[in-house]
């Protein structure tokens, strides 16, 4: 069994080692990705694979803790992130009360937070009161409405210099570690140089200090679309749509159940 990391671990893997970030939604998949991983996300994108909605706007605190205790329950030695949903860290005071109630009701490691330099002040703020932040710098999942879309960044040198910006406002704050999205990976490499803390990323290339991935994505089960940034390291949703039919047809030519299944 691998050493469960802490944040100091996590810190100190800069430069040293790539870490790998999942996600998990549920008991049963965190305990099979759990000993190939460094640390399990439970990432609002569960509103969207898991509840089937639109977009992950609409996950509620409520939701994140019942499936961060889940995901605790199968993965009880990895580091664990709880997404904040939208909607509850809008200032610093709210944010504080609704990260306490996670910290309070599952036994979730750190909380992850989407925004820059406008939301360091908030992140300051949970970081001296004790709640252990990673920043989510980049394309944030939960702007998709006000921004019209999922929208890549880094493309100008005032995105540029923003994304740098962002990035030293919250180690300044004083996350861990920082996921970055969506970002050109000239960019994001320059980002990750820019702060001594790792700089997680998802869609901007290889030059960051370790990678994470929706674990629905790159198993294939989740059909609606793919990103370009996704590697399908399995066809799940063929596999499972296969072995479904052929339980079916078994059941309705009597081949299944046989003896070996009967008391
Ligand atoms: O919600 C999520 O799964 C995430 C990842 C895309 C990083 O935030």
């Amino acid at each position: 069994m691998t050493k469960k990391m802490t944040i100091t671990s996590i810190k100190k893997s800069k430069g040293v080692s790539k870490l790998v970030m999942i996600t998990a939604y549920d008991a049963l998949f965190a305990r099979l990705l759990e000993p190939s991983c460094d640390i399990i996300l439970v990432g609002d994108s569960l509103n969207m694979s898991f509840a089937g909605r639109a977009d992950t706007l609409s996950a509620t605190l409520e939701q994140m803790i019942y499936h961060t205790n889940a995901v605790a329950q199968g993965a009880k030695n990895s580091f664990l992130i709880c997404d904040m949903p939208f909607g509850t860290y809008t200032n610093p005071e709210e944010a504080l009360k609704n990260s306490i109630k996670v910290f309070q009701e599952t036994p979730v490691d750190a909380l992850k937070i989407e925004g820059g330099a406008d939301k360091a002040h908030i992140i300051a703020h949970l970081c001296s009161n004790g709640i252990a932040v990673c920043g989510h710098i980049g394309l944030l999942p939960q702007a998709v409405r006000s921004e019209g879309g999922y929208k890549v960044k880094g493309k100008s040198q005032e995105e540029q210099e923003q994304l740098i910006r962002d990035a030293k406002a919250l180690e300044k704050a004083g996350v861990f570690c920082m996921v970055i999205e969506g970002v050109k990976a000239d960019v994001a490499k320059e980002v990750a140089k820019s702060v001594n803390v790792p700089v997680i990323g998802i869609g901007a290339g290889r030059d960051v200090d370790g990678q994470v991935l929706v674990f629905s994505d790159m198993l294939g089960l989740f059909e609606e679309f793919t990103p370009k940034f996704v590697k399908k390291y399995m066809d799940g949703a063929a596999l499972v749509k296969s072995a479904i039919k052929s339980y079916s047809d078994e059941v309705r030519t009597l081949e299944f159940p046989q003896d070996i299944h009967t008391y």
